[in-house]
């Protein structure tokens, strides 16, 4: 029996994605991995539309988290100031990922899983008159919360600061307006809403963005985007990367155009997790957010009465299905499902049919 990933991030591969792992080995110094690498960053772009002029992606091998601090590291200039914002895990790393490099930041903390409070963004924006940057998370996967950057990106246009994005969970699935919310940077992964294989993460920045840390000495040597930035615009690497996940990744971006692109993607989504939203309701099984605040990727759910987090995640497994864990106390009280990857409505149907005899004990 195949086991239906409901984790969000790696997907359940699809068939042309898991062949494209198959292709010719390569020197990363030849010109078959210039074009692979060229193709990807055009198509990165493309995803949402961008144009070349005005921004680049840079590729770089490593997991979502390699991406949030090549971003963080790497698009504050020296004499910048960054507002995080955090109501969820993914928020704070962001504070721990500038306290580590020493980026001179103010953090705004909400719970985890709360609505981000525009009144107390305003603020800190009001009061820290020299905040040039505010980082946020787009989709908070510790909540399935869609944080509300449309509203955060009015206020940071008033106060004349660019927003850094970690899109991790979100990229290729969820609207991301990088002209209208002024994106100097935005963090994403192969391996979630894009369908790749874990390995490849990437940055897309604003070109002038990326000028304006001209007078910047690198924080990194590993994670420094400037310096991807110049090899990449030349043809080139500054390291290693991990071929066979670009192979997969460029196979995965372009299933990603010939299915419809991101709206598609969101679509689909949104229809699978509804599904498993109506089907755990009519079980009383609770969604922790409203469908109006959750992301179409990942949802959480109030642990059905009496069984605990390791009773349901076992009996799944049996069943043939991995859901995920609530992060922190959260695992104390939530579950997350993700429809994300190649899973169908059958398959759906049999984590319903899975829940209910779960729930009545047979
Ligand atoms: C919003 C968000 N940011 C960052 C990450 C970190 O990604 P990784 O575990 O690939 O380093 C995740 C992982 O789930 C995420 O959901």
């Amino acid at each position: 029996m195949k086991t239906i990933l409901l984790n969000p991030g790696p997907v359940i591969l699809g068939e042309r994605v898991r062949q494209a792992l198959l292709k010719p080995d390569l020197c990363h110094r030849e010109s078959e991995f210039v074009g692979l690498q060229n193709k990807i960053r055009a198509d990165l772009l493309s995803v949402y539309g961008l144009s070349n002029d005005n921004y680049a992606s840079i590729l770089l091998t490593g997991s979502g988290t390699s991406a949030m601090e090549g971003m963080l590291t790497s698009f504050v200039p020296a004499h910048g100031k960054t507002l995080i914002i955090e109501n969820g895990v993914y928020g704070e790393r962001m504070s721990k990922i500038a306290t580590i490099y020493d980026i001179d930041h103010v953090s705004l903390h909400h719970e985890w899983g709360e609505q981000i409070d525009l009144t107390k963004v305003e603020g800190e924006l009001q009061y820290h008159h020299d905040i040039s940057h505010v980082a946020v998370v787009h989709h908070e996967t510790t909540s399935g919360r869609l944080n509300n950057i449309d509203a955060i990106a009015e206020l940071c246009r008033k106060y004349n600061a660019s927003i850094l994005l970690d899109a991790v969970s979100s990229f290729g699935a969820e609207e991301i307006k990088f002209d209208e919310w002024n994106i100097a940077a935005c963090a994403a992964t192969a391996n979630k809403c894009l369908h790749g294989v874990p390995g490849t993460s990437f940055v897309i920045g604003k070109r002038e963005a990326a000028g304006q840390m001209s007078a910047t000495p690198p924080r990194t040597l590993y994670l420094d985007m400037m310096t991807y930035l110049k090899n990449q615009d030349a043809n080139g690497t500054p390291f290693t990367q991990s071929i066979q996940t670009f192979y997969a990744l460029a196979e995965a971006l372009d299933e990603l155009s010939d299915s419809g692109g991101w709206q598609t993607r969101r679509a689909l989504y949104w229809k699978r997790i509804q599904k498993v939203r109506d089907g755990l309701m009519e079980l009383n099984i609770t969604p922790y957010l409203s469908r109006e605040e959750s992301s179409c990727v990942l949802n959480a759910f109030y642990l059905p009465e009496g069984i605990s987090y390791p009773e349901l995640h076992d009996q799944l497994k049996s069943a043939g299905f991995v859901i995920y864990a609530g992060q922190g106390d959260f695992s104390q009280s939530l579950f997350r499902i993700s429809c994300m990857g190649e899973i169908d409505d059958k398959d759906l149907e049999r984590l319903i049919t899975a829940f209910k005899q779960i729930i009545s004990g047979n």
